[in-house]
């Protein structure tokens, strides 16, 4: 079984093959392709809609054609994944239009793909050692849920953020700084050259009987701390930069091993841009071995964490609802 999967959510285009070894069982990647247009929201400070569904539009095309190259689709191409929400809707509708196309005129079954599965089965690409029920922390630049697998066809959520998600409390907190977006991936780097002990923020919600998240209060406590001085010296910058992944981190991994243990699962997994993060990597799993004997952690490569296709196409293969294409729609604002 070979699929193509098409993602266009946000601001990344991708179109990647994905197929099932029949030995194994396995998840391999045949194509990953992938084109951004990152650079131009960062001299904006972040995403202009207009602008990423424009760049979508430019670069689908080539994106596909390079992940098709060297095969035939019509013969080698059992079925066709797309991303249908939630994100933006005109970067959406881009991969969605262009899916129903290629759906009708290679005649194959189209499987629309709620992006937030993909992130959470980006975990089964080259793995087929998870057990259920399994633990999944999605974090990402929209989202920050606890997602309970308890089987492929019975996922619930059992927590998420009741303001910012773990992104975005990263990415607000890189413009305090005057960081480029997205400040996650540059945060993360200068911390490793601060103290993560300097600044005490608060680590809100993480005593709180639920499963859910609170970031908010957070951007604000390093907002009053940027306020405090006119102008941060490098050192400062790192150890506010240290001391705010730490927070993040300690929040993240309290509340995911809590929930790990009350509903006794035997894998904890990963997905979302902020799962690339090596502290929470890390410390997740260390924790895990610690805290839960039972249990085993996964995270993926940390090119499968941020968005891409193949986790568009292997969600395919665990959540096979096919529709026509006729009837396919676009869902910004769609949940798990
Ligand atoms: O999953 P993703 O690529 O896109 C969404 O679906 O949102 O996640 C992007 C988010 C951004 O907020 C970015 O700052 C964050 O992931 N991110 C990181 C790291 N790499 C990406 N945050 C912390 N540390 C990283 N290494
Ligand atoms: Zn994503």
């Amino acid at each position: 079984m070979t699929i193509l999967g098409i993602e266009t959510s946000c601001d990344e285009t991708g179109a990647a093959i994905v197929q099932k070894d029949p030995r194994s069982s396995t998840l391999k990647i045949r194509k990953n392709i992938l084109a951004t247009s990152l650079d131009m929201h960062a001299k904006t400070g972040g995403i202009i809609p207009e602008n990423a569904a424009r760049e979508q539009l430019k670069l689908i095309i080539p994106v596909i054609k390079e992940a098709i190259e060297g095969i035939d689709p019509k013969r080698d191409i059992d079925a066709i994944a797309v991303t249908f929400g939630p994100g933006l809707i005109g970067s959406l509708l881009v991969g969605v239009e262009t899916a129903r196309t290629l759906s009708y005129i290679w005649n194959k079954p189209l499987i629309p793909v709620n992006h937030l599965y993909g992130h959470i089965y980006a975990n089964f690409i080259e793995n087929s050692t998870i057990l259920l029920p399994a633990l999944a922390l999605v974090v990402s630049g929209g989202h920050t849920d606890l997602v309970l697998l308890k089987t492929h066809k019975d996922i619930k959520v059992i927590g998420s953020t009741r303001d910012d998600a773990a992104g975005e409390a990263f990415d607000k907190i890189g413009r305090l700084l005057e960081l480029p977006y997205p400040a996650g991936p540059i945060i993360s780097k200068l911390a490793e050259e601060g103290d993560p002990s300097s600044y005490r923020f608060p680590r809100p919600m993480i005593g709180s009987k639920d499963f859910n998240f609170s970031f908010s209060g957070l951007k604000t406590a390093v907002l009053y701390e940027v306020k405090k001085t006119k102008k941060l010296t490098s050192t400062q910058k790192k150890n506010i930069c240290a001391s705010t992944e730490q927070a993040i981190v300690d929040v993240l991994v309290r509340k995911t091993l809590k929930a790990a243990k009350k509903y006794e699962v035997k894998s904890i997994l990963m997905g979302g841009g902020v799962a690339a993060n090596n502290k929470l990597r890390e410390s997740l799993k260390q924790k895990t071995k610690e805290q839960l004997p039972n249990a085993k952690f996964f995270a993926p490569a940390k090119e499968l964490c941020t968005d891409n296709a193949a986790m568009i196409a292997a969600t395919a293969f665990y959540r096979n609802t096919q529709v026509p294409w006729q009837i396919i729609k676009a869902d910004p604002a769609s949940y798990y």
